[in-house]
């Protein structure tokens, strides 16, 4: 969607935030999918409530982007602007085992800091793809552990009352890939506290994760990560995995050789083949396993 009215398009430099008109969201997606729009940088979190009463007041519809990789995204011209938050420096500071972290830092470079400063817990998060803003949303997790349990506070914009709110970990509820907050609210920073640890310990169990994941998932592969949420007390990537699946493609979107819950895009995949093929998967794993599993992957297929 290419923005036009003139109110919003003279407000946006007042409010800090920047046009990237004819964005391709196949160059900002970990999959490597996706069509154009206009995306709107946003330099200040104090800007977004005035932006999106802007946007709303004009019907016009938005959607906000994290880092793109736990993501699938439709082609063509997209009928919404997406909204992201500037990646700006410093991004985040150590406060004893407290770290205050902006939504837009990324993943990997939060844990790398932290270990440095003799800051563990969040050793298995090396290697997950994406921003802290989105390893919220979706409490990541891998290797035993989960970021949710390390979080304090966390300010967002919560959509439903339409201003900047700061939540305490007593009133957010975090699950295995899943929290409390609304599919609208917009994180923008945590409080996270971290056990100390000495960072050769630390480094020993980031060492530890990289090797097994580098081993078992296609890092050097366009992904969205896992595709289906593990069921209770299952795995998906080895269910797909027994019915032979591995390799199973739909045009260039493939189900991966290396891990039977990563499907990659292995040239020019639409999103209709990476629809088809998640349709096709859990279709057959219903058929076998009586199991109806559920979407990791969060979908702009509308
Ligand atoms: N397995 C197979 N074949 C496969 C894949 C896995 O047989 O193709 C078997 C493995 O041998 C193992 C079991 O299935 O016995 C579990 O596999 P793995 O240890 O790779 O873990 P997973 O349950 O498939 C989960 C998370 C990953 C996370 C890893 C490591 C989900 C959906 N996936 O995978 O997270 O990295 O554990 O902790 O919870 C993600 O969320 O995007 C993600 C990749």
């Amino acid at each position: 969607m290419k923005l036009s009215d003139p109110r919003i398009l003279a407000a946006l430099p007042e409010l800090g935030v920047e046009r990237i008109g004819g964005t391709s969201l196949a160059e900002r997606t970990s999959l490597g999918i996706g069509g154009i729009t206009d995306l709107l940088l946003i330099r200040r979190h104090s800007a977004l409530p005035d932006l999106i009463v802007l946007l709303r007041g004009a019907s016009v519809a938005y959607k906000f982007l994290g880092g793109g990789t736990n993501l699938l995204v439709r082609d063509g011209e997209l009928p919404w602007v997406v909204l992201q938050l500037a990646h700006q420096e410093p991004d985040m500071r150590l406060e004893g085992n407290y770290a205050h972290v902006d939504a837009a830092a990324d993943l990997g470079r939060t844990v790398t800091f932290c270990a440095k400063n003799d800051l563990g817990g969040m050793e298995g998060l090396i290697g997950v793809p994406g921003t802290v803003g989105g390893a919220l949303r979706m409490n990541a997790g891998a290797y035993g552990m989960q970021i949710g349990s390390y979080v304090r506070r966390v300010e967002l914009y919560r959509a439903a009352e339409a201003r900047i709110e700061t939540l305490r970990q007593n009133h957010i509820s975090f699950e295995y890939r899943h929290t409390s907050f609304a599919p609208d609210d917009i994180m923008l920073a945590v409080k996270l506290e971290l056990p100390s640890k000495p960072y050769r310990e630390i480094l020993q169990g980031i060492r530890v994760c990289n090797e097994k994941r580098r081993s078992s998932q296609p890092l050097n592969q366009k992904s969205a990560g896992c595709i289906f949420k593990n069921p209770p007390g299952g795995s998906a990537g080895r269910m797909i995995d027994e019915l032979g699946l591995k390799g199973f493609s739909v045009g260039d979107a493939r189900v991966s050789d290396r891990h039977a819950n990563f499907f990659v895009n292995v040239g020019r995949a639409t999103s209709a083949d990476m629809l088809s093929l998640i349709a096709q998967i859990h279709e057959r794993v219903h058929a076998a396993y009586g199991v109806e599993l559920e979407n990791e992957v969060i979908l702009w297929t509308e």
